[in-house]
């Protein structure tokens, strides 16, 4: 049996309201937009998995946000895993550039609220590009569930009405490019790590953890943890460009390396215009916990 629900959302610049949604309605299965959000890793084209590969060839448009020049790179990626990955495919690719934020805002979580909204009326537009029958993808850097909003807008969108079916097909995260590179295990035996951002490192190792990966760090926050009589000895294990022919791999206690990151970073940041780069802090380590 087929569930209805009536369609709330009104329609997004430059489109207008078809198929199902004329009617009020998102009950017409054959309507349903298929949506595949495939996680593509975070910069190696060889990092993808079988069913990313399979996933792949089962798309007719593609959606890309178009992050601008600075980020030509990263989208250089994408269409070299679709020269390679998806030669004998014939697809389209439905292209807007990416609503921007405020970098410092006195608000985050609102300005990321507004962002994501400008975000999902964007998406709302791509996806309106399908044909009934057709099947669109989103090709998430990374791994979708990892500091990204592709699925938090989906469901968005799916909550106020738009008849969407979407997959999920999971990638490489920065995490696992980092901890591959190095040759290291992410935790030490038996204990915790967390996941966060430079932002939230700014406040102190957080409480009962030893191991912290940080993305999303623009100020090199690890350079906070060079005094050992503050903090012990930190390890810090580095990886900028991670899976690409750029990439750049430090490693030792962040007091004897911090300096020597913060200026490749810099360089580095000079050199491309942009940098991505994730880490691995860990403090007191001892022998037979390693
Ligand atoms: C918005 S998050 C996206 C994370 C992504 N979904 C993942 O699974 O890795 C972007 C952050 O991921 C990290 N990152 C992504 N690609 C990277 C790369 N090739 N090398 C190093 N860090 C990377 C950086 O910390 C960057 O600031």
């Amino acid at each position: 049996m087929r569930s209805c629900s009536p369609s709330r959302r009104r329609a997004a610049p430059g489109t207008s309201e078809t198929g199902s949604r004329a009617t009020g309605w998102t009950c017409d299965k054959a309507r349903m937009k298929k949506v595949l959000v495939i996680g593509i890793g975070v910069g190696d084209p060889d990092q993808l998995t079988m069913q990313a590969v399979r996933a792949l060839n089962r798309v007719d448009v593609f959606f890309v946000l178009d992050k601008g020049a600075t980020k030509g790179k990263l989208r250089a990626v994408r269409e070299e895993i679709l020269r390679r990955h998806a030669k004998d495919r014939r697809y389209r690719i439905a292209e807007a550039p990416s609503p921007t934020r405020d970098p410092s805002p006195a608000d985050y979580r609102a300005c990321v609220d507004d962002l994501n909204q400008a975000k999902q009326e964007v998406f709302q537009t791509m996806i309106g590009e399908l044909r009934d029958g057709e099947t669109g993808a989103f090709l998430v850097w990374g791994d979708p569930m990892l500091y990204d909003s592709t699925i938090r807008n989906l469901d968005g969108l799916k909550a106020s009405g738009l008849a969407i079916d979407y997959e999920v097909i999971p990638g490489i995260t920065a995490i696992q490019a980092l901890a591959a590179a190095h040759k290291i295990p992410l935790n030490r035996v038996a204990e915790a790590v967390t996941i966060t951002t430079g932002r939230r490192l700014a406040n102190g190792f957080p409480p009962g953890v030893d191991s912290v990966v940080v993305l999303l760090d623009g100020e090199d926050t690890y350079r906070r943890f060079v005094d050992s009589k503050l903090h012990g000895d930190v390890d810090i294990y580095w990886g900028a460009y991670l899976g690409t022919p750029d990439e750049i791999l430090i490693a030792g206690k962040v007091k004897d390396v911090a300096d020597e990151i913060h200026r490749r970073r810099s360089e580095a940041r000079r050199v491309h215009g942009w940098i991505m780069d994730t880490y691995l802090l860990r403090r007191g380590a001892t022998p037979s916990s390693r």
